[in-house]
């Protein structure tokens, strides 16, 4: 199959898609073109020929407190960054039709290195995710998101997303 990846617009197909997920569904048809519109997040479409709506990605620019990190991983960032900036991944989705064929790993490895690219030009020191559950936190964790302490929320740093590709 051949799927391409590109910025969110209006002419997409997106009616159909599901993902298994209401929120993540209903995010996309209803939600996602208003905040791109509003500034609030980037969003990112995996198309197919017919520019079906097969996936999806959403980045914000965030920040985590410096006292949500583990304290061994912030000890040589200066004290005066009460807040760290970062990445977030807001939303990750994937067509039930093509779920478990390596497109979930492509999306998420296309948000990655976009987020790399960014943190090029605006520090950032790691992409932050907030799983909608145990099946969502386990794929991340595949590929070396770790969890924040009581949040829920996981972080992988830019310096090991530098070392993926
Ligand atoms: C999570 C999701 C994006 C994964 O997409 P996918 O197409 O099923 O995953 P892929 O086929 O690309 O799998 C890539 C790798 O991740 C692994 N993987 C997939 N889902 C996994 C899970 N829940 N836990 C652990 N590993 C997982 C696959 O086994 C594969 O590893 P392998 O190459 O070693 O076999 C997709 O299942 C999805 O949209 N889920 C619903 C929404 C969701 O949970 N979003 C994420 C956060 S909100």
């Amino acid at each position: 199959m051949r799927l391409r990846i590109e910025g969110l617009e209006k002419k997409f197909e997106k009616s159909n898609f599901d993902c298994g997920y209401a929120l993540l569904n209903d995010y996309l048809k209803k939600q996602a073109r208003q905040n791109v519109q509003r500034d609030l997040s980037a969003c990112f479409v995996l198309l197919d020929d017919s520019d079906v709506i097969k996936g999806y990605y959403t980045l914000s620019a965030n920040s985590i407190q410096r006292n949500e990190f583990q304290p061994e991983l912030i000890v040589k960032l200066p004290v005066s960054y009460s807040e760290l900036p970062t990445i977030l991944l807001g939303r990750l989705a994937l067509d039930t039709s093509i779920k478990g064929q390596g497109w979930g790993e492509i999306l998420l490895m296309d948000a990655l290195n976009r987020c790399y690219d960014i943190s090029m030009s605006l520090g950032s020191i790691a992409v932050v995710v907030d799983p909608i559950d145990e099946n969502a936190q386990s794929f991340y964790k595949k590929y070396g998101f770790l969890l924040l302490p009581d949040s829920g929320k996981m972080f992988i740093a830019m310096k090991t997303i530098e070392k993926l590709f």
